[in-house]
């Protein structure tokens, strides 16, 4: 019998998941369905309930459910708990659940092996402290960047952000710190990454010019296969050595969770270029989508 699978948000219509895990299926020979399924808010336990009765094996989550999936399953992995959220569930054959978060390692996956980028003696800058940037603080930690800097809009979320990872075993003090976009001074950076939600708008948080180094590089969470984001087109005219959307994390952070649920790695590469060249008429998407 064919495995049953899906992704559950709201809205949902514009989801590339159903696209890139029919791509790994047919690539690993898995036979396996995946639907999308929007929910309405409200019925998200019952909509899980019942594809765990009808025999689903496995679900991806996305906004705004990821906090919600956190609470309703069983068993979490250890990156689920920090990122607090969950966009990948396993069922098994004893009705239980288990949560994991791959938003972070997929994210880490995309800037080693596709962009060639390093985190380890980096200095970092994280833009934004909301549900995007929480997913990637720990997994970003775990790279040993010479120092990690929040940024955000409203400098309070970055600094309760900072003190939640502090409180994490094994996370030196001086390897992370929080702050107001208008406190960045003279510092710069080897890596910015984009975790605001302001490129949905077009727009991007307003840095000082010398904020990036020479051979610096810029990352968006966000991605659009059709142009280049606003964040991506800030990098470019910054001289950023590579500039980049967050569509290859899209592709790896369902990589893994492909693995969670086959134990099967797919082969990302293809998959990222057929969702890049199949552009026309294609919007600006949040990367958590
Ligand atoms: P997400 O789950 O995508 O992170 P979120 O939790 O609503 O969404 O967080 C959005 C982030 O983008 C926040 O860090 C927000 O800053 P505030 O905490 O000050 O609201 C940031 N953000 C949104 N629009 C922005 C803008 N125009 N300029 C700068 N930061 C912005």
């Amino acid at each position: 019998m064919t495995d049953r699978y899906g992704v559950m948000g709201h809205p949902i219509g514009h989801s590339k998941s159903p696209f890139i895990h029919a791509r790994f299926a047919e690539q690993t020979g898995q036979s396996m369905a995946y639907l999308a399924m929007h929910v309405l808010p409200g019925t998200f336990a019952s909509a899980i309930a019942t594809f765990q009765a009808e025999g689903g094996k496995g679900l991806s989550i996305t906004l705004p459910f990821k906090e919600e999936a956190k609470a309703l399953v069983d068993i979490l992995t250890p990156r689920a708990r920090r990122a607090n959220a969950v966009n990948t569930i396993r069922f098994n054959e004893l009705g239980g659940k288990y949560g994991d978060n791959t938003d972070g390692i997929g994210l880490i996956q995309d800037l080693r092996i596709n962009h060639n980028i390093s985190i380890e003696g980096q200095r970092i800058l994280l833009l934004g402290a909301g549900g995007a940037a929480r997913g990637i603080v720990n997994p970003l930690l775990d790279e040993r960047p010479e120092q990690l800097v929040i940024a955000n809009r409203t400098p309070e979320k970055a600094v309760a952000l900072v003190a939640q990872c502090l409180s994490e075993a094994g996370v030196q003090e001086n390897s992370i710190k929080g702050c107001g976009l208008g406190e960045l001074g003279s510092a710069s950076f080897d890596l910015i990454i984009n975790a605001t939600s302001a490129s949905l708008a077009g727009e991007i948080p307003p840095l000082p010019d010398s904020i990036l180094r020479t051979n610096g590089g810029c990352y968006d969470l966000m991605y659009d296969v059709a142009r280049p984001t606003a964040f991506v087109l800030w990098g470019r005219q910054h001289d950023a050595a590579k500039s980049v959307d967050g569509l290859g994390m899209l592709v790896e952070q369902a990589a893994e969770a492909f693995y969670y649920w086959r134990g099967i790695r797919p082969n990302t590469m293809p998959v990222i270029a057929a969702l890049r060249n199949s552009s026309v008429g294609e919007e600006l998407v949040d990367t958590n989508k």
